[in-house]
């Protein structure tokens, strides 16, 4: 199974991919949290990365396509009959064309691009109240999905952190970045009669029942 997620930041893709790897047993990439580990690490990447992500910028094209290609070449997506799922990839048409041919080379296609649908006007409310596992990766919410410590990862004990691009100028940015950038890949996937449209604003369990059924009939 070869999974797109598309949808603005905050529209909770992060949050499905967890659930959707776990159910179908696929690795879930994400390139904002390749990238902040590598910040975390101060790599050579993670500097690049930086001075784009602190500004709501969207990293350069090559540097994230090269960095996916290579991704996928790992045991886990080859394992899995070259299966992924993409959180936060591709963000412009130029990606999804750079997708199309890293998947032609493998003589594969993308089984699905899920696009989730959130209106715009209240994605910084859910964004600036987001909390995070540095180690697991889980979100929470400080209203919509407490951890039951506050502060503290129900699943491994470590202390949760806020993301360093989640001040609210800096989401307006990605907001808007994400309207001129990677609003456009809606049509690309829609042209390809390859997307599937989810509400997003229903309870996170709801939305993973909406995506389970369309899931339900693709391999
Ligand atoms: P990235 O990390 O991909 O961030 P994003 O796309 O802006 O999306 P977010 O992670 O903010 O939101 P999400 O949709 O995952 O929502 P979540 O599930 O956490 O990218 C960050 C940066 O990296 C980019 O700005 C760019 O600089 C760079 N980058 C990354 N990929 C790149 C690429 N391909 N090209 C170039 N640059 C790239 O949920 C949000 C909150 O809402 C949480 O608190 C959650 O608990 C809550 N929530 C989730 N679902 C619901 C619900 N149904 N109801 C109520 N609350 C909910
Ligand atoms: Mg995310």
């Amino acid at each position: 199974m070869r999974i797109v997620l598309l949808g603005p930041p905050g529209a909770g893709k992060g949050t499905q991919a967890k659930r959707i790897c776990e159910t179908y047993n696929i690795p879930h990439i994400s390139t904002g949290d390749i990238f902040r580990e590598n910040m975390k690490n101060d790599t050579p990447l993670g500097q690049k990365a930086k001075e784009y992500m602190h500004k709501g910028l969207l990293v350069p094209d090559e540097l994230v396509v090269e960095m996916v290609e290579e991704r996928l070449t790992y045991e886990d997506v080859l394992s899995t009959g070259y299966g992924y799922l993409l959180d936060g990839f591709p963000r412009t048409v130029f990606q999804a064309g750079a997708l199309c041919d890293i998947n032609a080379k493998k003589d594969c296609e993308l089984t699905l691009a899920i696009n989730l649908e959130v209106p715009l006007d209240i994605l910084i409310e859910r964004v600036t109240n987001r909390r995070i596992c540095p180690k697991c990766h889980e979100t929470y919410h400080l209203k919509y999905n407490k951890p039951k410590i506050e502060g503290i990862c129900d699943f491994d004990g470590t202390a949760l952190y806020q993301r360093d691009d989640d001040k609210i100028e800096t989401v307006q940015k990605r907001i808007q970045i994400y309207q001129d950038e990677t609003m456009p890949l809606i049509e690309f996937y829609e042209d390809k009669q390859k997307i599937i449209n989810i509400n997003g604003l229903q309870h996170m369990s709801d939305v993973f029942k909406d995506i389970k059924k369309v899931l339900s009939g693709v391999n």
